[in-house]
């Protein structure tokens, strides 16, 4: 059994996560600024709350967990300042031998290998690039990151998202940081399989300071 505790575990993808884990035995934490309502809260999640912009709710994020997963994205508050959270969490993560778990974005995966990240580029569609390039640098940040940080920053397929939730199959197929797709040319996730892919890891283990990706 393992203590997990998912930074925006109310989300999209950290409700996911949660509810992936509880299911697998785990013991689960789940840091928002907000409760979920009393009929979507996951019996068993401990729910916590506070903004971790503060460093002292980041404290309290690191303490007692064995793996942090961030599931927070660049939006509202945290637009703009997904970085420095993210880079707060990782030193933290380093200083109390947690490992860290992010959930990034597709565009940061490449075309083909040794290619640029399609965030580095001019092609993504405008609503969505300031997100990509925020947790692009996130990426950037965890890649620089010296020993002992044991992470791995996840990136999802294209279509992955509240707006595609999709249907939980009970498979997925893991990349590295180039983009794949399935026998259709689509790269799509459901959330559930995502989480799936996600507790797999951290029971697991078996990738240690890189990027994976997951998708049908
Ligand atoms: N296809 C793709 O590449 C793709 C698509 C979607 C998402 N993503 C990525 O996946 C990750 C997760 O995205 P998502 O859509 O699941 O996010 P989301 O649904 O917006 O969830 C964000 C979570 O963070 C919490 N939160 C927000 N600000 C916070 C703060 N200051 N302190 C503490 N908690 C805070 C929210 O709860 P409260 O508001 O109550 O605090 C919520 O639980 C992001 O990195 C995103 O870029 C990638």
């Amino acid at each position: 059994m393992t203590r997990i505790t998912v930074l925006g575990g109310t989300g999209y993808a950290g409700s996911a996560v949660v509810r992936e884990a509880l299911s697998r035995g785990h013991t689960v934490t789940s840091f928002s600024r907000s409760l979920p309502e009393r009929d979507t809260r996951v019996k068993g999640v401990t729910y916590k709350t506070g903004s971790l912009l503060d460093p002292d709710v980041r404290d309290r994020a690191v303490e007692g967990a064995d793996v942090i997963v961030s599931t927070l994205s660049p939006r509202g508050e945290l637009d703009g300042r997904i970085v420095e959270v993210d880079s707060a969490l990782a030193d933290l993560a380093a200083q109390h031998g947690v490992r860290l778990v992010v959930v990034g974005g597709f565009s940061s995966l490449r075309i083909e290998a040794g290619g640029p990240r399609m965030a580095e580029g001019d092609d993504i569609p405008p609503q969505f690039a300031s997100e990509a390039r925020q947790m692009n640098e996130v990426l950037s940040v965890l890649l620089a990151a010296p020993e002992p940080l044991d992470w791995v920053f996840f990136s999802p397929a294209a279509q992955f998202g509240s707006y595609v939730p999709g249907d939980a199959l009970g498979r997925y197929r893991l990349g590295g940081d180039v983009a794949f797709y399935d026998e259709a040319g689509v790269s799509a996730i459901s959330g559930a399989d995502f989480a799936l892919a996600i507790i797999d890891e951290i029971e697991r283990g078996d990738h240690r300071r890189v990027q994976v990706s997951a998708a049908y």
